[in-house]
């Protein structure tokens, strides 16, 4: 870089660099480039259309377009500007703190080598602070979509509050996509090293880097009790492994489960986070998505096929077993020859949230998206706290965290909460997004505690078993049809939508339609109203059809199709779950017609 006046250490031991440099702002001339809409998570799209032109100058000079207009202190404000190490970040990240610094922005802050993971940006958000609160933040991610050169980009942008903007902003910001003329930039910013905590001071422009776990780390501290799951660690029964599928998780899941809970070395396993998540995307590796499909090298090393079947294994299977995305947020977890999904993962955290000492003072409420089985609906009400339906994205949970805070103060407060998604998201209201890491840490302090209280060890299992005794099992899947045609794909949710409510009192074999309709969210905090979140059939004895189509994808469309059907606690709790609703994707078959509309007689994934 330029010239460095002095090199001195920041107070906590990271080097002060000072370069006095001068930024001057230019305004570059550009057009509107159709498409820019955000999607259930930020922008997507494939890495060569970020890369091309000022793809992603003008959404992110959108974005400060609406922040300002939007009186969000943009000027001497700090921003966060990270992402998960997918292909072309180090690069988004510099164009993005030009054209932050050139609308105002006074301090960046970055994590090393610009990695954080999604949960760890709202972390650092939220808690970080010292004077100088972040008005937001910028992730360059496309979470669980593969990455590299000829896969998917994306970028997102988080608010104060730390969690994902809402739609009355993206809608803005996509407003400003269509009518942008020009955007702004510096000119003479120096190549910043990342890779090392430092405190670059460039004019009157700051540049921070710190290390990249070290927030998150701090706050999960305060979730749960450490000691008591180093305990469980140290028992020769216990071994464990935490897959990061070379996402951004590796270097969180080495400090937090080996060295601080003393895990054995190599339990943490593809923690290096590669650009291209080890890919291509046409083999597993590169598909950092933690299913029973995309996570293959863990589920094997459990002891299951991907149908979630046991088969035998050579080595010795690990007693807990877990994996995540490629930007950490989402969390799969596993106990020997044993898959929980994440619909049940989620009742059995509620159910025993007082073993858990964030949860000390008592749940007050907790969430699920639409398609997410109604397990943990059944454990609220056992436990007499509120259970909230939201559509599918973790930004409707923002609003019921936010609520008897400083941002909704008229609203009856529902945290301490707990929320979670069919798609392998799990969280509370520590951050204001699904977080990976709190989702194992979560289990292990729940084993811990029935481990210690037991006398022996308990695993996830165990605790499935007992759950399913006490309230009955909702039987659970999820097709997907990836990639179909997209006209073609909305043709039929047309098809549906058209009919609703025409179906109520049809049989289907022995079942009948209760509900049939298009799901809507009236949301209880800012009255904002969410419609066309999904074609819903609801039978009599409470089993589940819902067809929604993905919003996270970047080509063509992905159709899923949400499967749940409930066994009371006298029922056969020990079936597999593909094959006890079998019976009703036959019947959304016919209800959707979707051979016919798509040429699908499969689908791609099954989880
Ligand atoms: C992202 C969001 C989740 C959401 C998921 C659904 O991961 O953060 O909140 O559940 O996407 O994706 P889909 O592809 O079904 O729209
Ligand atoms: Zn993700």
């Amino acid at each position: 870089m330029g010239q460095i006046a002095s090199n001195i250490c920041g107070g906590d031991g990271r080097p002060v660099i000072k370069n006095d440099v001068t930024l001057t702002i230019k305004n570059v001339p550009t057009e509107p480039i159709a498409g820019q809409a955000p999607g259930t998570s930020g922008l997507r799209k494939k890495t060569k259309v970020f890369m091309e032109g000022n793809y992603l100058a003008n959404y992110v000079q959108s974005v400060f377009n609406t922040l300002i207009e939007e009186n969000v202190p943009v000027q001497g404000g700090t921003l966060v500007v990270s992402g998960d190490g997918r292909y072309w970040n180090p690069e988004a990240i510099q164009i993005i703190i030009k054209i932050a610094f050139a609308n105002g922005v006074g301090r960046i802050w970055c994590g090393t080598d610009g990695l954080l993971s999604t949960p760890a940006t709202s972390a650092v958000i939220r808690a970080r602070g010292y004077g100088f609160e972040p008005f937001g933040g910028f992730i360059c991610s496309a979470s669980h979509n593969p990455g590299g050169i000829n896969d998917d980009f994306g970028i997102k942008y988080n608010c104060e509050n730390g969690g994902p903007a809402p739609e009355k902003l993206t809608s803005k910001m996509l407003e400003w996509t269509g009518k942008i003329k020009e955007y702004k930039s510096v000119e003479g910013l120096p190549n910043l090293d990342l890779s090392k905590p430092a405190i670059y001071k460039l004019g009157d422009k700051i540049v921070e880097v710190f290390d990249c776990v070290e927030d998150h780390l701090k706050l999960l501290k305060q979730c749960f009790d450490f000691n008591s799951i180093k305990r469980l660690m140290a028992r020769p029964d216990f071994t464990i492994v935490y897959d990061s599928m070379s996402g951004v998780q590796g270097p969180y899941a080495r400090r937090i489960i080996e060295q601080e809970l003393g895990a054995k070395p190599g339990s943490c396993t593809n923690a290096d986070p590669k650009p291209d998540f080890g890919g291509p995307s046409s083999a597993w590796h590169g598909h950092a998505d933690p299913n029973l499909t995309y996570a293959v090298e863990l589920v094997a090393t459990m002891g299951l096929n991907k149908e979630g079947q046991k088969i035998s294994s050579s080595k010795p299977i690990p007693s807990f077993g877990a994996a995540a995305d490629g930007d950490a947020d989402r969390n799969m977890i596993l106990s020997s020859q044993f898959f929980i999904s994440p619909s049940d993962s989620l009742a059995m955290i509620v159910d025993n949230a007082d073993l858990i000492p964030q949860f000390r003072a008592g749940l007050k409420g907790c969430a699920r998206s639409m398609p997410t089985s109604g397990a943990v609906d059944l454990v609220a009400k056992a436990k007499g706290i509120e259970c909230f339906e939201v559509p599918t994205g973790w930004k409707f949970f923002g609003n019921l965290m936010d609520s008897g805070t400083q941002y909704f103060p008229d609203k009856p407060q529902y945290t301490p909460f707990i929320c979670g998604e069919e798609s392998f998201g799990t969280g509370a209201d520590h951050v204001r997004e699904k977080d990976g890491i709190w989702a194992v840490l979560a289990w292990l302090q729940i084993l811990a505690k029935k481990t210690e209280q037991a006398g022996k060890l308990v695993s996830v299992e165990d605790v499935a078993n007992q759950h399913w005794k006490t309230y009955g099992r909702n039987y659970y899947a999820r097709y997907d049809y990836e990639g179909v045609d997209k006209a073609k794909a909305e043709d039929m949710m047309k098809m549906m939508s058209g009919k609703s409510g025409q179906l109520v009192g049809k049989s289907y074999g022995n079942m009948k339609i209760k509900i049939n309709d298009v799901f809507e969210y009236n949301d209880p905090v800012d009255g904002s109203v969410s419609k066309n979140q999904g074609v819903r059939f609801i039978f009599e004895d409470g089993s589940r059809i819902i067809f929604r189509l993905s919003g996270t994808g970047v080509a063509g469309a992905t159709v899923r199709l949400y499967l749940e059907k409930y066994t009371p606690p006298t029922g056969n709790l020990g079936m597999h779950q593909f094959d006890v609703v079998k019976p009703l994707a036959d019947v959304a078959l016919q209800l959707s017609n979707l051979k016919s509309y798509t040429g699908r007689d499969k689908p791609t994934v099954i989880t």
